[in-house]
């Protein structure tokens, strides 16, 4: 089945609303064309009214870079996923950083996959090891347990609008990426592979699969030449504008028609 390859630009803690709403007016002109892509960018919670606004009619959609999974209620600094409604198609959720500083646990990626799924929103669930689970072989049962945990109890018909993000820890950030094909077998029997058993072969590959982790221009095909790596999630790279048009670019290239 041929999936839709999907780069979204991770912008964690950077731009302030002026300078998204500036960086969005100069990437959106560039990015028109690119119709075989969907193109994503995750502002921070301040910018994604004034992200949305700017992008109205444009192809790029926007991101929330987490959500909180009940509607309302005294979860104070929190935001909900009703109301970033209005703003985003996609809510990033597990990401690695989130998983260390915020204490996000597996079953609350699971909440709030249920509760963004729950709003006709598309949730991309990052999911990735340490440097010392890497180093002592655990990366494949803690990648599956991950991806378990994540899903449990959601209906295999809304599994097609799940994106996953394998992100390897000691690749973000870092310069360290994972090689293609390193990043493929992982993908492969630790993502697409646990997919399967839980919802059967049709609907693992529907399933989109991101890799992320220290993705530039300069790898960017070493990833999209891969059969199940379906995108990237960007951080570093997806805060210039001519990178991330250039990612784009590359996997409209390498993955498109
Ligand atoms: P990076 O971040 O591209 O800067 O390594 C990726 C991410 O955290 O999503």
């Amino acid at each position: 089945m041929a999936r839709t390859p999907i780069i979204a630009g991770n912008w964690k803690m950077n731009k302030t609303p002026d300078e998204a709403v500036a960086f969005v007016r100069e990437l959106s002109p560039k990015l028109a064309e690119r119709s075989q892509v969907d193109r994503v960018v995750a502002p921070t919670f301040l910018a994604l009214p004034a992200v949305a606004a700017a992008l109205g009619g444009s192809p790029v959609k926007v991101a929330a870079q987490n959500a909180h999974w009940q509607a309302y209620g005294a979860y104070t600094s929190q935001i909900s996923v009703e109301m970033l409604a209005p703003y985003v198609d996609y809510i990033i959720i597990g990401h690695s950083e989130c998983r260390a500083y915020l204490n996000e646990s597996d079953e609350n990626v699971n909440r709030k996959a249920q509760a963004i799924l729950a709003a006709d929103i598309n949730p991309i669930i990052a999911v990735g090891e340490s440097l010392a689970q890497n180093e002592a072989g655990e990366t494949l049962p803690f990648v599956r347990a991950q991806v378990t945990a994540a899903l449990k109890g959601i209906a295999p018909q809304d599994m097609p609008r799940v994106v996953i993000a394998y992100e390897p820890i000691w690749a973000i950030g870092t310069g360290k990426s994972a090689s293609g094909a390193l990043a493929e077998h992982i993908i492969k029997t630790a993502v697409r592979d646990t997919l399967a058993g839980l919802f059967g072969r049709d609907i693992a590959e529907a399933v989109r699969v991101q890799y992320g982790g220290s993705v530039k221009p300069a790898n960017m095909e070493e990833y999209m030449t891969q059969p199940n790596i379906d995108g990237a999630l960007v951080g570093g790279a997806s805060l210039d504008v001519e990178d991330f048009a250039a990612l784009i670019a590359i996997a409209a290239r390498s993955k498109g028609p």
